[in-house]
Formats: C-alpha cells, sequence, structure tokens
C-alpha cells in the first residue's frame, strides 16, 4: 500500500463513527448512560439494511432457508432447557475494598498474559491470581475468590414480575419452533431457519464501542440435519473449490473445502460446505478475507452447547475479531426442549425417523459491521482526504447530487434529478459549502458516485459524474443516469 493510500486504525473509524452518523453511544445526554449500549445512526442503519440483503441474497436465498421473526423476552422454561440459566456465566471477580469487578479470565490476560479459557474451573483462576500476586488495578488490593455471574438479563412480566429473561441468542425460538415450522412448511432435512435480531448479554466489561456490547445485534441460521448424512450433500460441488483459511494449530492454512474434508481438518463435506458459502459472502462485503480464518476451538473455549466449534475470525488493527461462531451443536437442543415441554421434536427423512442435528452459523452483525468499516476506510494524503472505499452495494449513500450553484436555475434543475431518483437509489442532495467540500464528505460515507449539476446541464441535459475512489469525473446524459447507477450499485 502506498504511503498516500494508508489504511487506519480503530481510532479512525471510530471518528468516523461519531461524525458522520454510522453509531453512536446511547442516552448521551445523560450522566446515567450504561456502558455497552450504542445507537446506529442513519449512515449505520443504512449499511446494516444493506449488509442484511447481502446475507439473504449469499445465505438464506441461496441455500433455501427460512427466515423467522421471534419474541426478545423468552419464559423461564426455555432458559431452563437450553442450559443458559445453569450455564451461562462469566467468571468474575470482586475487590474486597473498592467493589469494582472484573472478568477473572480477561484482568489475568491483561495483566499476567496468561490465558485461561472462561469455562475454566474456578480454581484455576484463583492460582493464577494469588500466583501472580495480581491485585485491584483501581485500589490494589486483594481479590475474593472467583465466581460465576449469569449473563442474562431477568425482567419481570405483569403485575406478579413473573420471570422470563431477554434472549441471550436469537436461536432458541427457531429450536422452539422447529417442530411447527417444519409441518407447516413442508420442511425437508437439511433445513436451514435463520433470524436476524437483537440478543443481550449482562456483560461484566462492555467496551470499545460495537466490539463488545449488552445489547447486540445477531443474524444467526440453524440448519437441521440428519446426522446419518453429513458427507451426502449433493451441493458440496458448488464450493468444492472454494478457498477457507482454517486454524486447527498454530496459523491458519489456506485449503480448498474438497482439501478440507479429505484431510479431516473439516470434520465432513456438510460443515464444510456452510463454511465454503460463509467465506463467499464475507468476500463479497468487502472484507479481506487474506486476514481470516475458521479457528477450530478447544474442548475448554468451546460453548457449552458445542461439540464441535470454528470461530470465524478476521484480523483488524485491534487484534483477531470474532465474527461468527459456527457451532455444531448435536441434537443437544432440541433433545432439551423435547424433554422439558413433551412435545416431539423427531421428524421424518425420507423412512427415517430422525432428531435432527443442529450446524449453526451465528453471525455478530455490529462486529462484521465495524470490520467492513476498518477494512474499508483509507487515508488518501495526496488528496487530502477520507475515502470509506465500501462496496458500491453496500454504500449507505449510492449517490450524492449537488449543484455546483444555487443560481440560475440550478438548484431547481438539481432537484428535479434527485426526486427522479430518489424512491431507487440512497442519494443525498447537497446544495451548500464548497463543492470540494461536498465531495469530501460523500467520500467520508462511502458514496461511490457524485452527480453535479453545473450550467452545461440546463444546455444539453448532461451532468458530471464522480466516481469515489478513481476522482474522475465524466459527463453522461441525465437520461443514462438510472441505467448507470443500477448497473453500478446493484448487488453481485
Ligand atoms: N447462538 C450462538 C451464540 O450466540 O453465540
Amino acid at each position: 500500500m502506498s504511503e498516500s493510500n494508508d489504511k487506519m486504525n480503530y481510532e479512525d473509524v471510530m471518528k468516523l463513527a461519531l461524525e458522520r452518523g454510522f453509531y453512536f453511544p446511547s442516552c448521551e445526554v445523560y450522566s446515567d448512560a450504561q456502558a455497552g449500549f450504542w445507537e446506529y445512526g442513519p449512515s449505520g442503519v443504512s449499511l446494516k439494511n444493506k449488509f442484511l440483503e447481502l446475507w439473504r441474497r449469499e445465505l438464506i436465498r441461496r441455500d433455501g432457508m427460512l427466515e423467522i421473526d421471534g419474541s426478545q423476552i423468552m419464559s423461564k422454561s426455555v432458559f431452563e432447557a437450553s442450559g443458559h440459566l445453569g450455564n451461562f456465566a462469566d467468571p468474575i471477580i470482586r475487590c474486597t475494598k473498592c467493589r469494582s469487578t472484573f472478568r477473572a479470565d480477561r484482568l489475568i490476560a491483561e495483566i499476567s498474559k496468561i490465558d485461561i479459557p472462561e469455562s475454566a474451573d474456578l480454581a484455576e483462576f484463583d492460582n493464577a491470581i494469588s500466583q501472580n500476586n495480581i491485585k485491584c488495578p483501581k485500589c490494589k488490593s486483594d481479590f475474593e475468590k472467583t465466581r460465576k455471574f449469569n449473563m442474562m438479563f431477568r425482567v419481570g412480566i405483569g403485575p406478579e414480575e413473573e420471570e422470563a429473561y431477554l434472549r441471550p441468542e436469537t436461536c432458541q425460538s427457531i429450536f422452539v419452533d422447529f417442530p411447527r415450522l417444519f409441518k407447516t412448511m413442508r420442511g425437508k432435512l437439511p433445513l436451514g431457519i435463520a433470524q436476524v435480531g437483537k440478543s443481550f448479554r449482562n456483560e461484566i466489561s462492555p467496551r470499545q464501542s460495537l466490539l463488545r456490547l449488552r445489547e447486540f445485534y445477531q443474524a444467526e441460521i440453524e440448519v437441521f440435519c440428519n446426522p446419518s448424512r453429513l458427507d451426502v450433500v449433493e451441493k458440496f460441488a458448488e464450493i468444492q473449490d472454494t478457498v477457507i483459511r482454517v486454524q486447527t494449530d498454530s496459523a491458519p492454512v489456506a485449503m480448498t473445502c474438497k482439501e478440507a474434508v479429505e484431510s479431516k481438518v473439516i470434520p465432513n463435506k456438510f460443515v464444510a460446505y456452510y463454511l465454503g458459502i460463509l467465506t463467499e459472502f464475507y468476500e463479497k462485503t468487502g472484507i479481506d478475507i487474506s486476514k481470516s480464518r475458521f479457528r477450530k476451538l478447544g474442548e475448554k473455549e468451546k460453548a457449552f452447547y458445542a461439540q464441535v466449534a470454528f470461530d470465524f475470525e478476521v484480523e483488524t488493527t485491534i487484534g483477531w475479531l470474532e465474527l461468527v461462531a459456527c457451532n455444531y451443536r448435536s441434537d443437544y437442543d432440541l433433545s432439551s426442549h423435547a424433554n422439558k415441554s413433551k412435545e416431539k421434536f423427531e421428524v421424518m427423512d425420507d423412512e427415517q425417523k430422525v432428531l435432527p442435528h443442529v450446524f449453526e452459523i451465528s453471525m455478530g452483525i455490529d462486529r462484521s459491521l465495524y470490520t467492513i468499516l476498518e477494512h474499508s476506510i483509507r487515508e488518501d494524503k495526496e488528496n487530502e482526504r477520507i475515502v470509506l472505499s465500501v462496496k458500491p452495494y453496500l454504500a449507505p449513500v449510492h449517490v450524492g447530487v449537488l449543484s455546483l450553484v444555487k443560481k440560475d436555475g440550478l438548484k431547481e434543475k438539481t432537484d428535479e434529478i434527485f426526486i427522479g431518483i430518489k424512491r431507487k437509489f440512497d442519494a443525498f442532495l447537497d446544495h451548500s459549502g464548497a463543492i470540494g467540500r461536498r465531495y469530501r464528505r460523500l467520500d467520508e460515507i462511502g458514496a461511490p458516485f457524485a452527480i453535479t449539476v453545473d450550467h452545461q446541464t440546463l444546455e444539453d441535459d448532461t451532468v458530471t459524474i464522480r466516481s469515489r475512489d478513481s476522482m474522475s469525473q465524466d459527463r453522461i446524459k441525465t437520461s443514462d443516469l438510472d441505467s448507470l447507477l443500477s448497473k453500478e450499485t446493484s448487488f453481485p
């Protein structure tokens, strides 16, 4: 990368996010605003909507999945069955003097550079704390013994405040709804069921804006399958040559999906198929796939419901970020809900009655959006501008519509062009300020094009169209704008 095209870091993304309407802290005008809650502004919402449209195209529709939209508050029984009431807890330590509380695994890692998995025995944390003489970073006092803290938000329903919980993962409604969906939608295994929505986790130390939130967006896919048919995957041919980067040891290794299955790095064609289409999806988001890996999790790192787990992680300036958890959950969830509810969760697969197994692709939307921003933002020093080179189909604004000056009828002509395209494209009308500064603002929100109306427009009905990345300008007829923008901003 040339010096005049520098990539930028977390602080640069944060500045852009705050100044250009991507995201900002929730309740920020009040001093009792809580950490871990963020809002998306107009640029962020537009980017998120387009990201999800790409997700639907590349995963949901490609694979013929079903999408549902379930409740965010779910009953206690759901989480008794799912295991979250018993197991969804972080190890925490509290200072004996100032009562400050920390995640034990994180504080130990920060201070002593020792990685202890969050699911390790509590004694392991206590031993590390005493052996390394770790004290409270705030007041230097000793800690109480490590204990578990359940991360679900409890809510009271109705005047009797009956116990229920904000969901800590969207997928529980997919499991609970599975028998009805399979029947009413005339399901056939393998069947993917997906959901986009908010999940809630009472994180001890939320931080880094979108990266560790207490209220966050997930796009989850649960694929129900017959466990005896994990290598009978007709669609495997579609992705067998797709290159994925898998890390089972110390460094990621690039290999085709076919090689991954043949070498048993990935356990079967079924899992490899979904890792393949997931990689193809992320490639289309503009994230640099050469900086990605599917990292196989060790026994102590996996979530309590996972039999095999690969985290899809991407390298950023603040380290590797987990964007997607890919968990083979076996029949853990369906058998737990069947036992507790006494409903039937088995289905027929041809002539065979099976309790399906589940492979999950659990995507963190907020982290994915952050990573797209970080991998797209660059400083063009030569031209003194910040450019968000996002894919045109993901751009929060497709096109800026600018009048060179407001007088001589140019404003009215610009308004007319804007009205003609604004229903079909995300267009931004801007009449005021120096034209150079208006272009710079559009570059920062990633608008791939800017149309400028000048005096010549009034004579021959042409406008200039400026490209964000090259800054080149061409003259085109206003009657050609629709087809050019359609072609250049459409999804691949
Ligand atoms: N459903 C998996 C997760 O939320 O991480």
